[in-house]
């Protein structure tokens, strides 16, 4: 074995940090053995250095990250620190001086992960990023790597913990959005303020990093259509129910029919209970990946959580350091397709709509009319009502959003339509 060890500079020490801490520390051995050289904790940056932290060395602890970056003899920077800056300002210094990067910042990677890699591959560094997308589960090695020889058509999944976790209290106990978000809020799973979660922001930065991989297409966090999940009520799940369908708050990213471009959205769905995604429970994630060659896959785990996600950070710590002791480096960005990112507009899909209707006679015709004039063919259609006023739902065959879209709009304008309840994409079928 190597005897010289390969230094690790720690940047944030808190969920995650401290558990990658803990695993080098707790599996050192083993980490040694598998990388082939002994992996040292060579400092850990932090915000508050007075706090009592379990098992690390106070003598390593710093509040001086850049200084810590700076050393100049690091072989490998965790950043675990989050958000936008300090973090990308870190990472790039850490490649002028030398070293690699491993990091869990959906948030950075999404808005500048082009750059981030550009700098990488400027300094012949590795910069390494499982944790950023869906915790522990194994997802970007497998599309960087696993599925390079295949053509990705289509990664559709649950990328976000905290929303599966309410809509799944939704569907099993009736519960409002408002009492399955103070459930989650209770037991941990929603931070204090849930927006980037409940607005779907967490999730389509992950969106932006798989479709950027799939396609080998850049795709930037302002590509991707975003639709949070706070106004889905105990009345679309009645609805969705009824179609033998759940809901689920889903990133997707399709290569189009034709194969010239690709669209990325984040968004609540319907989708069968007979698909493998409707059986995603609780705050676990799952993605499923469809390509030309492979067929199917899912890929299903806890999506975050400390020892979950430093997993991730650890199995790219490895992996980098062979890296490093190889003199080699990783797969860098691979963005040759360059393939237009289409907007919502050019999304193909069905559509479940609840529209409230005065119920006389020729209501039905006038709203079929509507459907067809816009192209949007009506798949099924069913109406309650009493007392003068009705239900009406219809689902709907593939159609484009716009045409959707320009349907939705017309049926507002009817006067036998008192409103549009609510809208729901169909996917999964
Ligand atoms: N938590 C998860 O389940 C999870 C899952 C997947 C990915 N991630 C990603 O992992 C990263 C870390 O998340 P986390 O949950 O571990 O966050 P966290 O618990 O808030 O920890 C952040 C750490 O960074 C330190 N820090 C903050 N500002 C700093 C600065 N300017 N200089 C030095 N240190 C600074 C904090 O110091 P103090 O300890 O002194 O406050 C803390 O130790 C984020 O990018 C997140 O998106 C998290």
């Amino acid at each position: 074995m190597r005897k010289r060890p390969l230094k690790v500079a720690l940047l944030g020490c808190g969920v995650v940090g401290s558990e990658v801490a803990r695993i080098m520390t707790t599996h050192a051995d083993d980490l040694a053995a598998r990388i082939g050289a002994p992996v040292e904790l060579a400092g850990v940056a932090v915000r508050r250095p007075s706090k009592v932290r379990d098992g690390i060395d106070p003598a390593l602890v710093t509040t001086d990250a850049t200084g810590l970056v700076k050393r100049g003899d690091i072989d490998v920077v965790v950043e675990v620190i989050g958000g936008i800056e300090p973090a990308r300002s870190l990472i790039t210094t850490a490649f002028e001086y030398g070293a690699s990067v491993v990091s869990a910042n959906k948030a950075l990677l999404a808005q500048d992960g082009a750059a981030l890699h550009a700098a990488a591959e400027d300094h012949d560094a590795d910069l390494y990023y499982e944790a950023a997308v869906a915790g522990a589960i194994p997802l970007i090695r497998p599309l960087r790597e696993s599925l390079a020889g295949d053509k990705v058509n289509r990664v559709l999944g649950i990328v976000n913990g905290t929303t599966n976790f309410i809509l799944d209290k939704m569907d099993s106990t009736g519960a409002g959005y408002q009492e399955a978000l103070d459930e989650a809020t209770a037991l941990g799973y929603a931070e204090a303020d849930p927006t980037a979660d409940v607005e779907g922001f967490d999730a389509a930065a992950k969106a932006a990093i798989l479709a950027g991989i799939a396609f080998h297409t850049r795709v930037r966090l302002d590509d991707v259509y975003r639709e949070g999940m706070t106004e889905v009520t105990a009345s679309d799940f009645a609805s969705a129910r009824n179609m033998g369908c759940t809901i689920k708050l889903l990133a997707i990213c399709e290569r189009a029919a034709d194969g010239q471009s690709v669209t990325a959205r984040v968004h609540p769905a319907m989708i069968p209970l007979t698909h493998p995604l409707a059986s995603v429970r609780g705050a676990y994630n799952a993605v499923f990946v469809e390509s030309d060659a492979s067929g199917q896959l899912m890929f299903y785990g806890p999506g975050a959580g400390g020892a979950p996600t430093a997993s991730a950070v650890l199995g790219d710590l490895v992996a980098v350091c062979r890296n490093r002791l190889n003199g080699s480096t990783g797969p860098g960005e691979s963005a040759y397709a360059a393939l237009p990112v289409s907007g919502m507009g050019d999304v193909v899909t069905r559509y479940h709509i609840s529209l409230d209707v005065a119920d006389k006679p020729g209501v039905l015709a006038q709203v079929a009319t509507v459907f067809a004039e816009h192209g949007v063919s009506i798949d099924t259609v069913r109406q309650t009502g009493k007392d003068g006023e009705a239900s009406l739902v219809v689902v709907t065959h593939r159609a484009s959003d716009a045409a959707l879209g320009g349907t939705v709009e017309a049926l507002r304008k009817l006067d036998t339509v008192r409103g549009v309840a609510s809208i729901m994409r169909v996917e999964g079928e």
